[in-house]
């Protein structure tokens, strides 16, 4: 079976070039152009597509022209590509099955360079020679790509789909059925790169380690003679690629003139001779193995007189520059091999090293002892590995663009969130329209709350919080001093959810018994402040008809009843005094810390945001002095069709399945209780088109809800070791998922979190721009006091949501605070002001 790369982008930006195992199934025609010292060497391979190994090769080589190397980028890009075109028009001239409507081309270009793709490569440095300075910085894929379209090929067109260092096409090639070639190394040219599979748990990366330039910080000082450093300093890059100038082939032939040089100074050779030839850079070449004749043959051609002595000591000579360059080669491959060992946690590593050049021999006995490695020539070069390469980026391309058609629908460009936040700013103002507000889908409920705390509430209150992901009792002492809070966590089971009115309000009371008893509050009659988290139309503060259950909830014979009225029922001896939206507790209990919070944020289960109005601009309550805290409901916005364009088929399947389809629109494509669940619609959609998991859909992965919001978290945290974790999950599930499978599944994840990042921004950006027209601001300095496990928990949500509300409302200077300690400290707050105004009014 032979292997392939597969260089996947991860949405976070970065390249994971990945090694993944090349189908045997690849097929079809490859062509490959390689860019060698002297050479461009071009390639036509037939992959066959039946596991066969031997595909079949067609091959010219063209010497580059003089000074080619050193002149401008495009005569040289421009000489690669007539090099194709002519190679093509021979090749499909003896052979016209070839010609096919587009070619794909793998590049070989053996410099450094800063991969973000298999197709895009920014060149970092140029070596051996090369020099064209204006290429520097530039996409070479881009180049020749344009270069090639130039030609005036006439038969076919060719697509440069994959750009490789040599060392890669070397390992591909060099893989065999019972063993992957998992290291490669160029020796015997000009350069030493190496290549490796990073760490098993990541995945499988192939790493360019680019190791000529080991040393260039100084680390080889030690061993650098002062031979190693003339050739440095003649050298068209003095100072860098330290270790390639000390073990390339290029350069071994200096080192042995320069010590030629400094041995006849101290007359150790060549006495009484005229050496002035050798002061010529380049005159040496490195042959292996010449007996003294040639060595002879070699110096008399050069117009030395060297004696029988002379000749055996500059074969010396040779040897020990070679053999020096053998053992650092030997020394950086054992330290390569053991760090794999070391890293894959293994005792003895069995690895195949494939090899190119000529200086590879004698290796095996300087390698680490628990390393066995087996070097492999390369047969044919780079090229058929390079062709293996190019046929799986094709493969991957194919795959990137059904990936990107299945997404696309859920990638937000700014126009798009332009439009829902001018969206949001017109259903804001309809919500506060006397006449529109019954028919608005987001409601602007007033609250009844007229300021944000000021630091003079006092008194001791039991507060409750229901409608996140706890059901919490509290007791809160706010005092001069500040506030302390005891708490309690409580159960509510389904069946009472979605049970009656009746059994959840006594459940309720059952709990605030339970915690009364644990703290010793029985005989206190403590006001209570209720945070509510569901739509609610107030008619005071302690007076609020249910307007709709959301995030699961069904409790019958709630709906149109005023909730604190059910509570009293419920247990006469309630002492209610104020009821508060989860939004509103959570801008109070932030507002308490810093007076510029005045909106409330919660991105959780469910998703909504208040925010205090001017009076005058809400024409549903009495009055035009002053502010009042606006309970938005904006996890409806949507709800009369606003929203349709935005709705992926993902989303209308899942907003199918839930107990109030329909409704809740906006809050349906930002909230925790959605977004697993539209991830698990996009994966099955995905297996479906053979996109993951080998097309197998686990029975696991079809039940509702199996696929957690808090896997997004997880899963989008996951980089390197981490994407064990995304293993793990994926073996719940029951599924077996390849490293690739692993990638993509971050990919969706990101995407439908982003999406939902930017919406909240979006509709937070219609506030806060509403604000500073209302305060007729050029700038507006505000906090949004913000909760909900979505927000909290999840690695990435916050900084895409600040990102974009900054992109989207510049005007506005937005500072989060996360709430501490939940909204019942809020809804404390507001039951001190109640309970303050209700003494006064005794
Ligand atoms: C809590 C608040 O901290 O966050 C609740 O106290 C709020 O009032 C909740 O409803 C929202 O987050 P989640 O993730 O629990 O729905
Ligand atoms: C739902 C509720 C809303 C609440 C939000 C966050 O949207 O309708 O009242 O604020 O969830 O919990």
């Amino acid at each position: 079976m032979g292997q392939g790369a597969d260089f996947r982008r991860s949405a976070a930006g970065k390249i994971s070039a990945s090694y993944c195992l090349c189908s045997p199934t690849e097929k079809g025609n490859f062509l490959v152009v390689e860019l060698c010292q002297s050479q461009v060497r071009t390639l036509l391979v037939t992959l066959y597509g039946d596991g066969n190994m031997s595909p079949s090769m067609v091959y010219k080589i063209f010497n580059l022209p003089e000074g080619i190397t050193q002149g401008k980028g495009e005569a040289l890009f421009d000489f690669i590509a007539q090099c194709l075109s002519h190679f093509l028009a021979e090749t499909i001239r003896s052979d016209p099955s070839k010609a096919e409507e587009r070619l794909p081309v793998g590049f070989v270009f053996p410099f450094t360079c800063r991969q973000t793709q298999l197709d895009k490569a920014e060149l970092l440095s140029w070596s051996k020679g090369f020099n064209c300075n204006d290429v520097l910085g530039k996409d070479v894929v881009e180049l020749l790509q344009s270069a090639i379209n130039k030609q005036e090929v006439g038969l076919c067109h060719m697509d440069v789909v994959a750009l490789m260092n040599d060392t890669v096409g070397t390992m591909m090639t060099c893989s065999t059925e019972a063993r992957p070639c998992e290291v490669a190394m160029i020796v015997g040219e000009t350069w030493a790169y190496l290549v490796e599979t990073a760490d098993e748990t990541s995945g499988r990366m192939c790493v360019n380690t680019e190791w000529g330039c080991f040393g260039d910080d100084g680390t080889l000082n030690d061993i650098i003679t002062p031979y190693d450093e003339c050739v440095d300093v003649e050298s068209s890059n003095p100072g860098e690629k330290r270790f390639e100038k000390m073990v390339g082939t290029l350069y071994l032939g200096e080192i042995v003139r320069h010590a030629l040089i400094g041995l006849t100074a101290e007359k150790a050779i060549f006495t009484g001779t005229d050496i002035g030839v050798l002061r010529e850079k380049g005159v040496f070449t490195m042959h292996n193995e010449e007996g003294t004749t040639e060595v002879k043959r070699i110096l008399e051609v050069l117009g030395l007189q060297p004696s029988e002595r002379d000749c055996g000591r500059v074969q010396q000579i040779c040897r020990a520059v070679v053999g020096r360059a053998a053992t650092l080669h030997a020394t950086g491959l054992a330290a390569i091999l053991s760090y794999m060992c070391q890293t894959r946690d293994m005792e003895t590593l069995m690895v195949n090293v494939g090899m190119d050049g000529e200086l590879y021999k004698g290796y095996r006995r300087l390698l680490s002892p628990e390393c066995m490695a087996t070097l492999l020539p390369s047969r044919d070069g780079s090229g058929r590995g390079a062709a293996m390469v190019t046929a799986v980026a094709l493969r991957l391309a194919a795959l990137r663009r059904e990936v990107n058609e299945v997404l696309a629908p859920l990638r937000l460009s700014r126009a798009d969130l332009e439009k829902v936040q001018a969206l949001m700013r017109e259903e804001m103002e309809r919500g506060l329209g006397k006449e529109t507000n019954a028919t608005a889908s987001v409601r602007m409920l007033p609250t009844y709350v007229s300021h944000t705390p000021d630091g003079t509430e006092r008194g001791d209150f039991l507060a409750l919080d229901l409608g996140g992901t706890n059901f919490r009792v509290l007791v809160v002492r706010v005092t001069e001093e500040g506030i302390t809070m005891a708490s309690e966590i409580y159960v509510i089971p389904v069946s009472i959810m979605q049970g009656t009115g009746e059994a959840l309000f006594d459940h309720i009371i059952d709990c605030i018994i339970d915690f009364q008893t644990k703290q010793n509050l029985v005989t206190d009659m403590l006001p209570l402040g209720f945070t509510f988290s569901f739509p609610c139309q107030q008619m005071g503060l302690d007076k609020a008809l249910l307007l709709t259950w959301t995030k699961g909830f069904s409790a019958s014979g709630c709906v149109g009843q005023d909730v604190v009225q059910l509570l009293r029922d419920a247990a006469r001896r309630m002492q209610v005094v104020a009821l508060v939206n989860d939004t509103v507790g959570t801008m109070m209990a932030c507002g308490y810390d810093d007076p510029k919070c005045e909106i409330g944020l919660i991105v959780g289960t469910g998703t909504n945001a208040c925010y205090m109005e001017e009076m005058r601009n809400m024409g549903t309550v009495e009055g035009d002095q002053g502010r009042m805290c606006i309970n938005m409901e904006w996890g409806a916005f949507g709800d009369n069709g606003c929203l349709d364009h935005l709705f992926t088929h993902f989303d209308q399947v899942v907003d199918q399945s839930t107990i109030n389809p329909g409704k809740q629109r906006f809050e349906k494509l930002i909230s925790g209780m959605y977004l697993g669940e539209i991830v698990r619609q996009i994966l099955m959609a995905m297996t479906e088109k053979h996109l993951l998991f080998q097309g197998k859909l686990s029975s696991k992965l079809q039940t509702k809800n199996i696929f957690q919001t808090k896997f997004l978290s997880t899963i989008e945290l996951s980089n390197g070791l981490a994407l064990r974790q995304i293993q793990a999950i994926l073996n719940e599930l029951e599924i077996e998922a390849s490293f690739e499978d692993s990638v993509l599944l971050r990919e969706v994840c990101q995407t439908v979190s982003l999406r939902a990042a930017q919406l909240c921004a979006a509709g937070l950006a219609a506030v806060v721009e509403k604000m500073r027209e209302n305060q007729g601001l050029e700038q507006l300095s505000v906090t949004v006091g913000v909760d909900g496990t979505l927000y909290k928990l999840h690695p990435c949500f916050s900084t895409n949501l600040q990102n974009t509300l900054k992109d989207l409302a510049p005007n506005c200077n937005v500072s989060f605070m996360p709430s501490e300690d939940g909204s019942g400290k809020g809804a404390a707050l507001v039951a001190a002001v109640a309970s303050r105004a209700a003494n006064a009014m005794e």
